[in-house]
């Protein structure tokens, strides 16, 4: 079935507050969750909700904590999140980073004991949004083989940047790994293939079965390149922000256990080097040179394209997505008939 970006968010802070999340934190999680849906990242978008709600359940997601900074500079902030949820604790890091980067002109705020947070473009967006560059790379349970390797040690470490302009939203969001560690989950849920060149099985074969590959690894994007970036967000968004690297991260994908993982998010002000219109100009120049065919799209392009298709066509529930919503809001006395129907 379909549902609308609205209906979704309407579902999930139901959901949340009914299991006693704070209003402002439940908004933050839909607003960050059909955000993910409505670009297209649908690995990333309601479809994760059911593993926060388990979350909650076991006391790894633990909301209303508060987001403490524990060290602070005029430009940088280490932050505590204390195991609220990933959407709130990055969404408070990067208005820190937003506001120390109107004051000095950069942000930087290192993040650990945090949880899955969804898209990682969301809060690079709100950078763009006040006229700023924004960047987020976090590190992630282990996924990812290194090269040469059969064992997952790197995470799908994620990395998002985001840059002002004025005619175009310019945003690359991508995991570093061929494939989303979501899209795997996605693709066993609904018992489909994935696709070649993604992932290894546990002996190091390659596969096309999303178990198999949940049980091995998923290779790195573009051979050792990406496995080189992935790297070294590991050791950024890890022992930089006092939070678990390698095999130590926990708690991304598997929400029984306490999360380990790190993020780091900078937000940059162009004025501090040259004038900001001045900039957004020069930017959308070269999208038009770039775009000199047809067939060429910017980063970000394809998230305005799927913003605008699901917006009007509706964001699509698959029937075991479906049930857990069922379930779930059952258990709850949530009347989901109503939010369905309204
Ligand atoms: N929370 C986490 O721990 C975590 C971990 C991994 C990934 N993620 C999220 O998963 C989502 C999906 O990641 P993914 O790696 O599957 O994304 P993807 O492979 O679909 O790549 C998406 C990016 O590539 C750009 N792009 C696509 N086609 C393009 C083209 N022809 N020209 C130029 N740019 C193009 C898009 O605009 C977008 O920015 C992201 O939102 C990411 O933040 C989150």
């Amino acid at each position: 079935m379909k549902i609308s970006a609205e209906q979704e968010k309407s579902i999930i802070i139901k959901i949340l507050t009914k299991m006693n999340v704070p209003l402002n934190e439940a908004e933050i999680v839909a607003d960050v969750t059909s955000d993910a849906d409505l670009k297209g990242f649908s690995s990333h978008g309601i479809g994760r909700f059911p593993q926060y709600v388990k979350g909650l359940k076991v006391g790894t997601i633990i909301p209303g904590a508060e987001v403490s900074v524990e060290k602070e500079s005029i430009s940088t902030a280490l932050l505590n999140g204390n195991h609220n949820f990933g959407h709130v604790v990055t969404y408070k890091g990067m208005e820190i980073a937003i506001q120390k980067a109107k004051e000095t002109g950069v942000g930087l705020v290192g993040i650990h004991n945090s949880n899955h947070f969804g898209v990682a473009g969301y809060y690079s967006d709100m950078a763009i949004m006040q006229d700023m560059i924004g960047i987020v790379i976090a590190n992630t349970e282990p996924a990812v083989a290194p090269i040469g390797g059969k064992e997952p040690i790197l995470g799908t470490n994620p990395v998002a940047i985001g840059i002002p302009s004025d005619k175009n939203y310019v945003s690359v969001d991508m995991a570093t790994s061929a494939s989303a560690r979501g899209k795997l989950l996605e693709a066993a849920r609904k018992g489909e293939k994935i696709p070649e060149n993604v992932a290894l099985d546990a002996e190091g074969r390659p596969t096309i079965d999303p178990e198999a590959a949940l049980k091995g690894s998923i290779l790195p994007f573009g051979a050792h390149k990406g496995y080189a970036l992935a790297f070294m967000i590991e050791l950024l968004a890890g022992p930089l922000v006092k939070a678990s690297f390698g095999k130590n991260v926990t708690g991304t994908a598997n929400p029984n256990v306490m999360c380990t993982k790190g993020d780091l998010i900078l937000a940059v002000d162009p004025s501090k080097f040259v004038d900001t219109s001045e900039f957004k100009q020069n930017v959308d120049e070269f999208i038009s040179e770039i775009k000199s065919e047809e067939n060429i799209f910017i980063p970000g392009d394809m998230e305005v394209r799927n913003v605008k298709r699901f917006t009007e066509n509706g964001i699509s529930i698959d029937e075991v997505l479906l049930d857990q919503i069922k379930e779930i809001s059952e258990e709850l006395s949530v009347d989901l008939e109503e939010i369905l129907s309204g």
